[in-house]
């Protein structure tokens, strides 16, 4: 096997979802560049902002990373793909869920179908590949106190509710407390996990989220003079899953620019 780059993942495996476009193409990358071999995973080889697919990137950066076909309401494929880095790699460092899909209306406009939908990826998606993943890292032995470590893609809007955006915002509250749920129920276990809530993010893709008063409105909102990269998040996601960072758990790092302090 190709041993990636130096860095302060070196010798790592990372497993992270929604990995195609976006914020989770950018910490995929990311973490490879620290030296990680990241398993970019997706339910599509599709770029939402155009661009060739993360695998040619990725190999550019780490030739032992690769694409790894997953959805994530496949409660089985997550497990096996789990385990199938770790008997590849030796074990599972660092499991970083980003996938999502997004959901639109409030309560009154939100149909069954839109709520499971949401939900099915939003959060049954983060249980699945978080319950595949701790089951592998609880069964390898600790590094430096450590078994794994866990980076949950949150939001501000499961902060404080936007409105029109009723089972995202829902959706996003539940895996912040999921975050905070296993960062103290699996402590003594040496499994660290924090989450990383982004404020508005431009990652290239079209739609409602950035119509021309969308963005007018985030950044009147937003302290800092720009809106968010797909790379200040990655940069955060990098912060949190090296192991330079100790005695950091339970913890929800926002990268907003200030949005949520005002
Ligand atoms: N962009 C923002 O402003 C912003 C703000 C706050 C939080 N976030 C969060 O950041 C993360 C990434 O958002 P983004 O804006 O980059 O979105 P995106 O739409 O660009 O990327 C989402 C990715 O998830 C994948 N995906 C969808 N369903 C899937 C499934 N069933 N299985 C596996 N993969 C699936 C998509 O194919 C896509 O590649 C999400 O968790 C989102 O909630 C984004």
């Amino acid at each position: 096997m190709t041993t990636p780059p130096p860095g302060p993942l070196s010798g790592q495996s990372a497993l992270v979802t929604g990995a195609s476009s976006g914020i989770g193409r950018a910490i995929a990358l990311r973490l490879a560049r620290a030296g990680a071999t990241v398993w970019a995973t997706d339910v599509t080889e599709e770029v939402v902002e155009g661009g060739p697919p993360v695998a040619v990137p990725l190999a550019e950066i780490s030739p032992a990373s690769r694409f790894a076909p997953l959805d994530v309401r496949d409660h089985a494929a997550c497990a096996e793909l789990c385990q199938r880095i770790a008997t590849e790699h030796g074990r599972l460092d660092l499991v970083v869920p980003s996938a999502m899909t997004p959901g639109r209306g409030s309560l009154a406009q939100t149909t069954p179908e839109d709520w499971r939908r949401v939900m099915s990826v939003n959060v049954d998606g983060v249980y699945n590949v978080l319950s595949g993943g701790l089951a592998r890292m609880l069964s390898q032995e600790p590094v430096d106190e450590v078994r794994g470590r866990i980076v949950i893609i949150g939001s501000q809007h499961g902060m404080v509710a936007s409105p029109g955006g009723f089972s995202y915002g829902v959706s996003k509250a539940a895996v912040l407390q999921m975050m905070r749920q296993i960062a103290v129920e699996h402590a003594h276990e040496g499994i660290i996990c924090n989450a990383v809530s982004p404020g508005k993010i431009l990652t290239g893709k079209s739609g409602p989220a950035v119509a021309p008063e969308m963005i007018a409105y985030s950044e009147a909102r937003t302290p800092l003079p720009r809106l968010g990269t797909p790379g200040d998040v990655a940069q955060a996601v990098l912060f949190l899953a090296d192991p330079a960072t100790t005695f950091v758990t339970g913890h929800n790092l926002l990268v907003d620019g200030g949005w949520m302090a005002g």
